[in-house]
């Protein structure tokens, strides 16, 4: 049934499959995580979708269930698990190398762990320098390596009984590149398949062959990936809903609570440098200036974004912005990032912040990818296709339309997200706007 607003939503009816490329440190403590909270282990910390309430109506009205409650997403009973990765560990295996969970935990999850066993890959080095493994699909052209994808997908969709299916991309970060002539329409990209063009990347083949079988896909590295006119257009012309990209967690998830508020005071910021040190397999690929390069894309765009030095040039026309990252093997997963932040305020007087967070990669990142692969579910079954900017909350370089900049204050991204809902359910819209006053 359709409500006010003509959207209908389907029922989240049966299994929920969720396909990863990339089974590493990220791919393995969501499963793990999720295993966890279905057996009463563990609680989903950070996950919107799992903990967090939507208030309806007026203040006065007291309606506020949980997101959850409000709009059908798959219960995480009827989720499935599989992926892809290039090397042959299964999920258990993964998850005991990533050195993020507790090994006590670990064991008890052990069998659904250990039977999620990775797909050959899609891999060429040229996109991803510093790592290598065996269990790649070899030979044929891209086109027919997409092929084999699909088939995949189709075989894990029998295999597991699942009525529908997500992927998100938990793989490396591949080298910087542009969107080149094979990208700019869907033939030409089919064309370039064909003829094994190099400026396809692997995630451009895993995200064709899921939009080909209307597969939602969100991309959660900063690639490019479905940031191309091509792809664009086979997700719109197959009703796919898309988003991206970049998982926005450590340190980047901080600058986007800080830089709002200073500008919401009008304080001044005249340079921000952040490092990090992080010694993960991630932390291995970024060494790598070209996969570094594509991350610095994504971290140094957001204060631009958010400070508008064009609106503000006296505050933030002369601002300083450096990233780095350094490979750090000691730390494993727990990555220190640190930030040092100039700022000014009145007539001019400079002051310092310092920040010194010392988090956890993966932890932060599992409950962003439970809540995507829900979310984008739900899109789907709401009939909505191409970017789905409401999910903009979750990622550092958030898609656009095209003309288009993007929003990266994270209270504003939260609130698109939330009236997102409200709309698809035919409730009012929350402006904020209290017209008591003219009463
Ligand atoms: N953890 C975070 O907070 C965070 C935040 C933002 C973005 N990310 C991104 O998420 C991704 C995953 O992070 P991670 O810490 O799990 O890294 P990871 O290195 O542990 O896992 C990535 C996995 O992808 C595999 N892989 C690489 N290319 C592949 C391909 N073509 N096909 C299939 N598998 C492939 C690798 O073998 C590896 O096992 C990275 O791109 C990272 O930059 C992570």
């Amino acid at each position: 049934m359709s409500n006010n607003n003509n959207v209908t939503i389907a029922p989240a009816h049966g299994k929920l499959g969720i396909l990863i490329p990339g089974m590493g440190a990220v791919a393995s403590t969501f499963i793990a995580g999720v295993e966890a909270v279905k057996q009463d282990l563990g609680e989903p910390i950070g996950s919107l979708t799992q903990l967090g309430t939507i208030r309806l109506g007026k203040r006065t009205d007291g309606r506020s269930p949980k997101i959850k409650d409000f709009v059908p997403l798959a219960p995480l009973e009827c989720l499935s698990f599989g992926g892809w990765d290039i090397y042959e560990d299964n999920a258990y295996q993964a998850a005991v190398k990533a050195r993020v969970l507790d090994a006590p935990l670990l064991e008890q999850l052990k069998n659904p762990l250990s039977a999620i066993q990775p797909m050959k890959a899609v891999f060429d080095q040229n996109f991803v320098k510093k790592i290598n493994g065996p269990n790649v699909k070899s030979g044929g052209s891209k086109m027919e390596l997409a092929e084999a994808l699909m088939a995949d997908i189709e075989e894990f969709r029998r295999r597991n009984e699942c009525n529908r299916l997500v992927m998100i991309w938990c793989g490396s970060t591949e080298v910087f590149h542009k969107p080149a002539a094979v990208h700019q329409d869907l033939a030409a990209f089919e064309e370039g398949l064909r003829k094994n063009d190099e400026n396809i990347a692997p995630s451009q083949i895993y995200a064709y062959a899921a939009l080909k079988l209307r597969v939602p896909y969100a991309n959660g590295a900063p690639n490019l990936t479905t940031d191309v006119p091509a792809l664009l257009q086979l997700a719109r012309q197959n009703e796919v809903p898309i988003c991206g990209k970049d998982f926005k967690t450590g340190q980047t998830y901080m600058k986007t609570l800080l830089a709002p508020g200073f500008k919401a005071r009008m304080l001044g910021v005249k340079g921000w440098f952040s490092t990090n040190i992080l010694g993960n397999r991630d932390g291995e690929v970024l060494e790598d200036p070209g996969s570094f390069k594509t991350k610095e894309e994504t971290k140094l765009s957001v204060l631009e974004q958010i400070l508008q030095p064009n609106l503000y040039p006296q505050l933030y026309g002369d601002l300083y912005h450096a990233v780095r990252i350094n490979y750090y093997p000691p730390r494993g997963d727990a990555k220190e990032g640190w930030d040092n932040i100039d700022i000014f305020g009145w007539l001019g007087y400079p002051m310092q912040i310092k920040i010194d967070f010392l988090c956890r990669d993966s932890i932060l990142a599992a409950p962003l990818v439970l809540d995507l692969v829900l979310f984008l579910d739900l899109a789907q079954r709401a009939g909505m296709k191409g970017i789905q900017e409401w999910l903009s909350f979750y990622f550092k370089g958030p898609m656009t339309a095209e003309g288009l900049y993007p929003e990266h204050d994270i209270f504003i991204q939260l609130m698109k997200l939330k009236n997102t809902l409200r709309w698809m359910q035919g409730e009012d819209l929350i402006t904020h706007l209290g017209l008591e006053y003219y009463d």
